[in-house]
């Protein structure tokens, strides 16, 4: 009798988790395993989420916990239920987990007490800013991880700080500028600009806000909106608005200024198209620094932290606090879109992440 292959099982549930996703479910089919997608359901509106299946070439998940929005407590309790009910009926070999959200660390908590084997992918950012509920994920799930794949070498430093055995990181590169660019070339900005409402011919600015920090207390939300109407002063500004504090925003104004577009969600290759053909983009987004990066496009990040520094050294990224942004997009404007190909990129930043961690899972399970 033939030996099952082993089981993998892959978390996702919050729309950064596909993009880093996706590359690694297609390379690892190359390899003798079975492969089970779940997705949580943290994030469940068409545009947060099964726009990227579709687009990204995503397989459909096989389970969906259907867990939804709620308290941070509700939301990573709902998920461990769901899970251990998950792995206790199909005992994995390794669970793959990704990036920093709740759908991450429940999954490393239940895996850990079940002593599954559990692979990090994106292990090691910082932004050593413990009011972000990401940085408690990531440091919860690290220490949890037996395999930790990184995306730039400062992730190597910090969790040599922290005492984890070389042996278990694998610098592997990024797997979302895998997704990114394997689209890049095919981005139809024109389309995208016509479809968002944007007269073709206007430079405009690509903004995105999420971050707890930015939107969730009103006198930060008070601070936003003028620091955004002070750049729509300058420039057209359009913003595919994340659900989260899209009440308050609204409440407090923000859409009140004529050369601001709010727009939902988009769709990733529209989201891409968009920003490829902006003068800069401000945001308070993770993935979005390191895409605009690759892009070489400008990114004024809205924060007073980033545990993704190398985007500032390798990168096209500037942190920018709400007083210091008008100024900031008045420089960049002046300045203009570096010439492509002249920004410089992380090192293995190359499309090929996806292969490399799929090549250390297999290692790990002794294929
Ligand atoms: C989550 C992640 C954050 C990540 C972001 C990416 C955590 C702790 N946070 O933040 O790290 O940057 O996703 O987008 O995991 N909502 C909808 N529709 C949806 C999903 C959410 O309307 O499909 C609304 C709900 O009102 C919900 C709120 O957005 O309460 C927040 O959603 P949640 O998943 O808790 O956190 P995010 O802010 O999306
Ligand atoms: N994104 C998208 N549509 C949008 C905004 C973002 O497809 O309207 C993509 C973006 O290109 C990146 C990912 O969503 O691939 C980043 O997710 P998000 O900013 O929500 O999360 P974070 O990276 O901050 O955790």
């Amino acid at each position: 009798m033939t030996e099952p292959q082993p089981l993998v099982v892959h978390i996702t549930g919050a729309r950064p988790n596909f993009p880093k996703a996706a590359p690694v479910i297609a390379a690892l089919a190359e390899h003798p395993v079975r492969q089970l997608l779940v997705h949580t359901g943290q994030h469940y509106d068409e545009r947060m989420s099964e726009v990227f299946f579709r687009q990204l070439g995503l397989p459909e998940p096989d389970v969906n916990l259907g867990v939804g929005s709620g308290s941070h407590g509700a939301q990573t309790a709902a998920i461990m239920v769901g899970l251990e009910e998950l792995f206790t009926a199909e005992r994995p070999d390794l669970v793959v987990v990704y990036g920093d959200v709740n759908s991450t660390v429940a999954a490393a908590l239940v895996a850990a007490k079940m002593l599954i084997p559990l692979a990090h992918v994106e292990a090691g950012l910082r932004s050593f800013d413990m009011t972000m509920p990401e940085e408690v994920n990531r440091l919860v799930t690290d220490r949890l991880s037996d395999l930790l794949l990184v995306t730039s070498p400062d992730a190597i430093a910090h969790l040599g700080n922290e005492g984890v055995h070389p042996d278990r990181i694998h610098l592997v590169g990024n797997p979302m500028i895998d997704t990114l660019l394997r689209h890049v070339e095919g981005l139809d900005t024109v389309g995208v600009a016509d479809q968002v409402g944007l007269d073709r011919t206007e430079p405009y600015v690509v903004a995105t806000l999420h971050r707890p920090g930015n939107v969730d207390d009103p006198a930060d939300v008070a601070e936003l909106v003028r620091a955004v109407h002070a750049v729509a002063d300058q420039v057209r500004v359009v913003i595919p608005l994340h659900p989260r504090g899209r009440g308050r925003l609204e409440a407090a104004g923000f859409m009140d200024h004529e050369n601001l577009l709010v727009v939902d969600p988009l769709g990733y290759v529209e989201f891409l198209g968009l920003v490829k053909g902006s003068v800069a983009v401000v945001t308070d987004s993770g993935g979005v620094q390191e895409e605009t990066t690759v892009m070489g496009v400008p990114c004024l990040t809205l924060r007073p932290n980033t545990e993704r520094p190398v985007t500032i050294t390798h990168g096209t990224n500037r942190l920018v606090t709400r007083d210091s942004l008008p100024g900031a997009v008045t420089e960049v404007l002046a300045a203009g879109r570096a010439e492509p190909g002249s920004t410089p990129v992380p090192p293995l930043w190359d499309g090929h992440a996806g292969p490399r961690i799929a090549a250390v899972l297999a290692r790990s399970l002794g294929l």
